[in-house]
């Protein structure tokens, strides 16, 4: 799916939790070679190396790069020193969740604003700028999003960030189509992560995420679903995709109303239960 040996950036690991890992993982059983990006040092030290799920043997064959995102010379060191690259991966965003999510949507927070959309959309710019030049052969790259066709409770400006982070991935699909540089994103489900945590009424998203999806959705384990499908965007099989938003979320996002009883996956009675 990847192609064998070649060089993926992987930005915005924190810990075991993160898409991040979960996506750096599928790409190395694909056959590609992964450099991990984490924000700082503070950061690895308090999540990544506290990290229970990740073994000593692991932790220590982890090859990363720290990178703030919103520092353009760390961005650009990270691509001088790893080029060539054939693909990276965008799986960065923050918003401050005391003013930019929750029940109110009004803020006079709009340093707060300013920030989130400097991380979560202006930043893949920043990293078109710098990894495309590292990808002289051409390559793909993949930022991850959230259902932007609704508004959800609590969401707030996350979800404005993430409209904004769409049109973005167009305008760059469109820029770097002469380069041979792809964009897409990955609109994924609710997953259990940090960064998810932070969210207020997280719990009423994978409620209304139970209640509507035509497959039913797993926010630990449908993470490596959503691996697959940025693993796909990265490689040849991809190749004439560009500009696109590939949605993986069990189907919720689509529908129109909650499952009916009679859609809903059929509960599995074992033997000694139905006598
Ligand atoms: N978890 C979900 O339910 C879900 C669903 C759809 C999309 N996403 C998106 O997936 C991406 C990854 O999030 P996650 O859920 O894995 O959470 P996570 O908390 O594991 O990852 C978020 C990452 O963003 C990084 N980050 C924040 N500010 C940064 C900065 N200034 N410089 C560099 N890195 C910075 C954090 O350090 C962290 O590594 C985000 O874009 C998120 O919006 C998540």
């Amino acid at each position: 799916m990847v192609e064998h040996g070649k060089t993926y950036v992987v930005m915005g690991l924190l810990d075991a939790d993160s898409l991040a890992y979960s996506i750096g993982k599928t790409i190395q059983a694909h056959g590609g070679k992964v450099v991990f990006t984490v924000q700082n040092e503070v950061f690895k030290r308090r999540f990544l190396d506290s990290s229970k799920s990740i073994s000593d043997v692991d932790k220590a064959a982890l090859d990363f790069r720290f990178c703030d995102i919103t520092k353009e010379d760390q961005v650009r060191d990270v691509f001088a020193e790893l080029a060539p690259v054939a693909g990276v991966v965008h799986s960065i965003a923050f918003a401050n969740p005391r003013t930019c999510l929750g029940e109110e949507f009004h803020t006079d927070a709009t340093d707060d604003i300013l920030l989130s959309h400097h991380i979560s959309c202006v930043s893949l710019a920043t990293v078109a700028r710098y990894a495309v030049p590292a990808m002289a052969e051409g390559g793909s790259m993949v930022a991850m999003s959230f259902d932007t066709g609704h508004v959800y409770p609590h969401y707030n400006w996350m979800g404005v960030q993430k409209s904004a982070l769409e049109a973005l991935v167009r305008a760059l699909a469109r820029r770097h189509g002469r380069d041979g540089v792809r964009c897409n994103a990955v609109s994924a489900g609710p997953l259990f992560t940090k960064a998810a945590s932070k969210i207020p009424g997280f719990g009423g998203l994978t409620k209304l995420w139970q209640a509507s999806s035509p497959l039913p959705w797993d926010t630990r384990a449908d993470k490596q679903a959503v691996a697959n499908a940025v693993v796909f965007l990265l490689g040849p099989l991809s190749a004439k995709t560009t500009g696109q938003v590939l949605t993986v979320d069990g189907g919720a996002s689509m529908m129109g109303g909650g499952l009916m009883e009679h859609e809903r996956e059929p509960v599995v009675v074992s033997a000694s239960e139905a006598v």
